[in-house]
């Protein structure tokens, strides 16, 4: 297995940046997760990595080898794509065996090779089966047995199991944590659901128009998002955000909403709505770290029910608050209907406060 490194990498198709200026390094056997919304560049990044695309600026290294200028084959990578084409007339064993007949190993390797990427992905009673006699999730592991028995430095994947049902999706992605669990191996894999890229990866890196917004573990980018946009990526429902303005109050300083209700901030988060570029600041707060009351109490801001999603668990609360909807999560034993009114109270340890004007998350120097 190998590290990668991005220097700048640019891609651009005329005046179109799909890749603008990214650079990440991913350690030797991590699981990376590349996330964002469709257009943002995810393939693109992962393509020039492979070396499908020619990158137009900066570096890529594999294993501390620049491959600019290799071709796919020889840059020692496996990819699994979300359509993974397997051969339909040939067997499992076929299908597995096929890359390495190509590179003319000799038989006995080949079998063994098959063997051991059978035995890791659970698929060795499957050997003798044709595609079609396979269900997804098992033509799935057969796709990625074909990218295992290549033994190469660095796993691609693009959206592996955006073809599967929601079920086996939930399951495939366990596997495939396993599947770098025992082998150490080093996955940069591509998807648009935050939700897959939390739960598997070492590290994430969240893209937006062609940039990278923020890389680093799935908790910080979750506890620390950077900036507004990766603050209502990551997280299911989505962090709420609140536009208000900071006002001093002699030694205090408060979030002024437009209907007149103000909230005084704590002397940490007082620092921080003073480092805005304007008196604009966004106020964001997580679902979980929101507390709903049916009366006013000291500190609390006034809302109104705009919908309720009971899911079991949780029920969660859709409140208008400041003219912004505000997830929070209620005991679904609370009783609540539209056009309720409502108290709203924060944790002030853990709001997150952004400039309005730049969307950088306000951070005390
Ligand atoms: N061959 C091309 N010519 C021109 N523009 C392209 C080409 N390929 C991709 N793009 C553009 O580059 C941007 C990034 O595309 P890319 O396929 O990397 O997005 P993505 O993040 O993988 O999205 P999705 O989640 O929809 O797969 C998009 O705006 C896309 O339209
Ligand atoms: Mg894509």
């Amino acid at each position: 297995m190998a590290e990668v490194v991005l220097e700048h990498v640019m891609k651009n198709y005329g005046s179109l940046y799909a890749v603008n200026d990214v650079s990440f390094t991913v350690n030797d056997g991590e699981f990376v997760a590349l996330v964002g919304p469709s257009g943002c560049g995810k393939t693109t990044t992962l393509n020039l990595i492979a070396g499908l695309l020619p990158i137009s600026g900066g570096d890529i290294a594999i294993g501390n080898r620049v491959v600019n200028d290799l071709d796919p084959k020889d840059r020692d990578i496996a990819m699994v794509f979300q359509n993974y084409a397997l051969y339909p007339n040939k067997t499992v064993f076929s299908n597995l065996a096929f890359p390495l007949q190509m590179r003319k190993l000799p038989k006995a390797e080949i079998a063994s090779k098959v063997a051991e990427a059978a035995r890791i992905l659970d698929i060795t009673h499957l050997l003798e089966r044709k595609p079609r006699e396979l269900s997804g999730g098992q033509q799935q592991r057969v796709a990625l047995g074909r990218a295992l028995v290549r033994d190469p430095l660095v796993f691609l994947m693009d959206e592996p199991l955006s073809n599967l049902d929601a079920k086996l999706r939930v399951q495939m992605r366990s596997e495939i944590k396993r599947f770098h669990h025992n082998l150490g191996a080093t996955i940069i894999y591509v998807t648009h659901d935050q939700l897959e890229a939390v739960t598997m990866a070492d590290k994430m890196a969240v893209m937006n128009g062609g940039f990278l917004q923020q890389y680093d573990t799935p908790a910080q980018v979750f506890a620390n998002p950077v900036n507004m946009f990766v603050a209502s990526f990551v997280g299911s429902p989505a962090m709420s955000l609140i536009s208000l303005q900071a006002v001093s109050r002699g030694t205090e300083v408060v979030l002024q909403s437009a209907e007149g209700w103000e909230l005084p901030l704590s002397p940490a988060n007082a620092r921080k709505a003073l480092s805005s570029t304007t008196k604009n600041v966004v106020l964001g707060a997580r679902h979980s770290t929101l507390k709903l009351h049916k009366m006013q109490v000291s500190g609390s801001v006034p809302g109104k029910i705009y919908t309720v999603e009971p899911t079991g668990d949780v029920t969660f609360a859709q409140v208008f608050i400041a003219e912004a909807v505000v997830n929070i999560s209620v005991d679904p034993s609370v009783h609540l209907s539209p056009d309720e009114p409502v108290w709203i109270e924060f944790d002030q340890e853990r709001v997150h406060l952004f400039d309005a004007e730049t969307t950088s998350a306000l951070t005390v120097r």
